[in-house]
């Protein structure tokens, strides 16, 4: 991690404030003094502020009822994003882990360990998420089989890879994917002729969406959570 970063984070300080401290000399790495903001800091480095051992904060995971019209980024030009839910001073820290569309809710996960994201949201990973999704038509009769053989999504040449499907209505169903393409269960019920009218994310991985989460809720997850959701 670069220098003024590092300082910025665990001095909770803006980075254009930690840069004038280390260019003024106040920062000290295992005991040299370095003023380049650019200057790599390794996992084992003692960083001093002015004499004061700096250390990074724990990193944050947490999990969030997204509600229906807020986007899934962490800034926007013209519109609220989920960050907007949370405290300024956690949510600079923060990046989601993957994405729901403005009109989906449910379980979005949000961290600043960007291995941990790297490990639910890379595309080899197939961790799987469920969805509870409302429909605009009956369900077709073939929809699980075809659901399981891979469906093919329009602009798309590789098929999906087998999803899971229970019918709890006519017009409702819980569906488990183990990917992430953009808008896929919409796309997937486009490609079975129907229309998505409602979409919930209830779980990711072995995490479910904490019920005594309201919309626009959050908190943090517990160590065994953050466990969970990779399925370990
Ligand atoms: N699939 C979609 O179509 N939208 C979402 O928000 C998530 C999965």
């Amino acid at each position: 991690m670069r220098l003024d970063r590092f300082v910025s984070q665990a001095a909770g300080i803006s980075r254009s404030q930690a840069r004038v401290l280390v260019r003024r000399g106040r920062v000290s790495v295992s005991g040299e003094r370095v003023r380049d903001a650019a200057f790599a800091v390794a996992d084992d480095a003692r960083v001093e502020l002015e004499g004061r051992p700096l250390a990074l904060p724990q990193p944050l995971y947490l999990m969030l009822n997204k509600p229906l019209g807020l986007l899934s980024a962490t800034t926007d030009a013209g519109q609220a994003t989920v960050l907007s839910l949370l405290p300024p001073e956690i949510a600079t820290r923060l990046h989601l882990v993957g994405r729901l569309d403005k009109d989906t809710s449910g379980l979005l996960l949000l961290t600043d360990d960007g291995a941990w994201s790297h490990r639910i949201s890379a595309p080899s990973q197939h961790i799987p998420k469920t969805y509870l999704a409302g429909l605009a038509e009956p369900l077709a009769a073939d929809a699980e089989l075809r659901l399981a053989a891979g469906l093919t999504l329009r602009n798309e040449a590789q098929p999906t890879r087998p999803a899971t499907l229970r019918r709890l209505s006519d017009t409702e169903v819980r569906i488990t994917i183990a990917e992430g393409r953009y808008h896929q269960v919409r796309r997937m019920f486009a490609a079975l002729g129907n229309r998505v009218t409602s979409l919930h994310r209830e779980s990711v991985g072995g995490l479910t969406l904490d019920p005594g989460l309201a919309p626009g809720q959050w908190r943090a997850l517990r160590p065994e959570e953050c466990l969970a959701v990779l399925g370990d």
